[in-house]
């Protein structure tokens, strides 16, 4: 099988390079630029085609990749909302993706964002690098004995649970499903856990359902002083009434790992641009807000159990042994 790689960073190749001689018969090329309508008649003479978390899979793309004969899409992620799923399914391509890789590298992220608007890491990091050793504005507060809120208690969101038990936190949990592993944790209903956590952690996935969870009505119900992070997916907070809530001082501080506007931004150096982004310069512009740019998953354990499962997908295409999880129903 020939897989042309789309959007390829130094640490893909590396790791996909390293994994690849356990898997006879697949050829790769790795190609730096991401997929588009524009790039994908590249893929024309290959199997497959694999694409990454922001990589525009929309009808256009499509469209072109059908024309090109690429029936299988690897997906080296979790999620898949950048895929046109219906077009993918006229088409009868095949969608495979990587469920879990680790839950810990994002949970240990949205553990380490909380703590770093928590303590001020940001700005203690900056000030002491200036020789200012003052202490004023970094204080902040035991996450001991305080209460988290976990929204989405699948692989990620149990991780996180239970490094807020480890804290020493009470867990409050909300989800669709209960998940038999968190006795610690007590499920309530959303309300509840809105307005009885001292730190909320967004670990649902982006879907009709959940577009936008995070907003104004949400937000007042929110306990003042209160820690929001989302290291899942942007559209679950509505950032025009985060910004709202920011200014009403409602937040002790905000972690993001994601947000509405990141597509054009994710993995890109964009340091010498004039960005346009009004928004994100708007949330970068509060001092109790920490950004990242969805860096969560990116541990050296996870980028091996991505590149591992993405070529056992291809073999399995290629031999009917795929596990069902990692398909996605188009
Ligand atoms: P998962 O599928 O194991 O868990 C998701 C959970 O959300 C499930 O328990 C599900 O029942 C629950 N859920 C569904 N609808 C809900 C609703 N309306 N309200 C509350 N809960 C709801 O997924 P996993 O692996 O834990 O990933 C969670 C999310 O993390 C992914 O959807 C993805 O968006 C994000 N992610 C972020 C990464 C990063 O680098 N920042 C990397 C990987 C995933």
């Amino acid at each position: 099988m020939k897989i042309l790689f789309y959007d390829t960073k130094p640490y893909d190749k590396e790791t996909f390079e390293k994994l690849l001689p356990g898997f006879s018969g697949i050829a790769i090329d790795f190609l730096k630029t991401d997929i588009s309508p524009r790039t994908a008649p590249l893929a024309r003479g290959y199997d497959a085609i694999c694409a990454f978390v922001s990589s525009n899979l929309g009808k256009d793309t499509l469209d072109v990749l059908h024309k090109c004969g690429i029936r299988l899409l690897l997906m080296r992620c979790a999620g898949f909302n950048n895929i046109d799923l219906k077009t993918a399914k006229d088409y009868g391509m095949t969608i495979l993706r990587v469920p879990g890789y680790s839950p810990e590298a994002v949970a240990e992220h949205a553990i380490a964002l909380a703590l770093a608007v928590n303590r001020h890491l940001h700005k203690s990091y900056i000030k002491v690098r200036e020789n200012n050793f003052s202490l004023v504005g970094l204080m902040g507060f035991n996450f001991y004995q305080k209460t988290a809120g976990i929204i989405g208690t699948g692989k990620i969101g149990a991780a996180m649970a239970k490094l807020c038990h480890g804290f020493g936190m009470n867990v409050l949990a909300y989800d669709v499903y209960q998940n038999p592993d968190l006795g610690f944790a007590s499920y309530v209903d959303l309300d509840e856990l809105l307005a009885s956590s001292d730190l909320i952690s967004l670990h649902c996935p982006l879907m009709d359902s959940t577009y936008h969870l995070i907003n104004k009505d949400t937000i007042e119900k929110m306990k003042d002083g209160v820690i929001l992070i989302n290291t899942s997916r942007g559209g679950l907070i509505k950032t025009e009434d985060l910004i709202l809530g920011i200014r009403a001082r409602k937040f002790f501080g905000v972690g993001l790992d994601v947000y509405e506007e990141e597509t054009k931004n994710v993995f890109e150096d964009r340091s010498d641009e004039i960005l346009e982004h009004s928004t994100t310069a708007r949330l970068l512009s509060f001092p109790n807000v920490i950004i990242t740019s969805h860096q969560g998953f990116f541990t050296q354990e996870a980028l091996e159990a991505i590149a591992d499962t993405t070529l056992s997908n291809a073999k399995g295409y290629e031999t009917g042994n795929i596990p069902s999880g990692n398909i996605v129903d188009s």
